[in-house]
């Protein structure tokens, strides 16, 4: 591993370890999904061998497998629809707490998790913490309505791309069984608009901007030594 590559992970580390240890005894926990939240799912079960005890409701069968093997209980949205705390990664996070998620194509399940949650803790590494958007939105779509959605999202001025698989031919398939559109868009001056509007076009199941979330978010933002907080007491009204 290069050095930029481990100082990238130590930093998701920090993250990741700073997260479950907010986790308390009985809770039920909303397990996210990707590399920073593996380090959380990694402490977590350390926690847990130690003798703390809680339920994990897994948002990706990536999550749920990794959860399995480090001895997580799990359980269903269903089974508690109400989550004590869901601790989840993101791609990038702006100053009043809006995230984009979902370059793990489980942004669907992420927000449903998110938004049943008393507490939202989002881990990332400082170089996510953007003034501005930039990253591509995600988007999950109902495959029978990709063009006609596609035509929708250009009108809203971005290039949307179908998302392709690795080691798969064609599109990803998410575990949905739905199709993934990237929408760069030039600037997204107002993110909880955009979010409003795409969810609006039939055929969307749900985009990876986050704009509701703010007043139960706390930021965990690691770096290769130690982390900070932020949380909606930091944003500037
Ligand atoms: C998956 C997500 C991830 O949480 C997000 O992409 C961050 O992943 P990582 O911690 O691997 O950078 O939204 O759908």
């Amino acid at each position: 591993m290069d050095e930029k590559a481990r100082k990238l992970a130590a930093a998701k580390q920090e993250a990741g370890h700073a997260a479950a240890d907010m986790v308390e005894d009985g809770m039920v926990v909303g397990l996210g999904t990707g590399s920073t939240v593996y380090y959380m799912i990694e402490r977590l079960s350390v926690r847990i061998r130690e003798g703390i005890h809680v339920s994990g409701i897994p948002t990706s069968y990536q999550t749920a497998m990794r959860a399995r093997e480090y001895g997580i209980p799990l359980t269903t949205l269903d089974d508690h629809p109400v989550v004590d705390i869901a601790i989840d990664g993101a791609d990038e996070a702006d100053p009043r707490l809006n995230l984009i998620k979902g370059r793990g194509a489980a942004l669907t399940r992420e927000k449903c998790v998110a938004a049943a949650s008393l507490q939202f803790v989002v881990v990332v590494d400082e170089q996510k913490v953007v003034n501005r958007f930039s990253a591509p939105v995600p988007v999950e779509v109902l495959p029978f309505a990709t063009r006609s959605v596609m035509n929708q999202l250009r009108a809203l001025g971005c290039v949307p791309v179908i998302r392709e698989a690795v080691k798969k031919d064609g599109p990803v398939i998410t575990d949905n069984g739905n199709f993934i559109i990237d929408c760069k868009f030039p600037e997204i001056p107002e993110p909880r608009a955009l979010e409003i509007a795409i969810a609006d076009i039939p055929g969307v199941i749900e985009s990876g901007l986050f704009c509701t979330f703010m007043e139960k978010t706390t930021l965990v933002v690691g770096n290769e030594k130690k982390c900070r907080i932020i949380t909606s007491a930091d944003v500037i009204p």
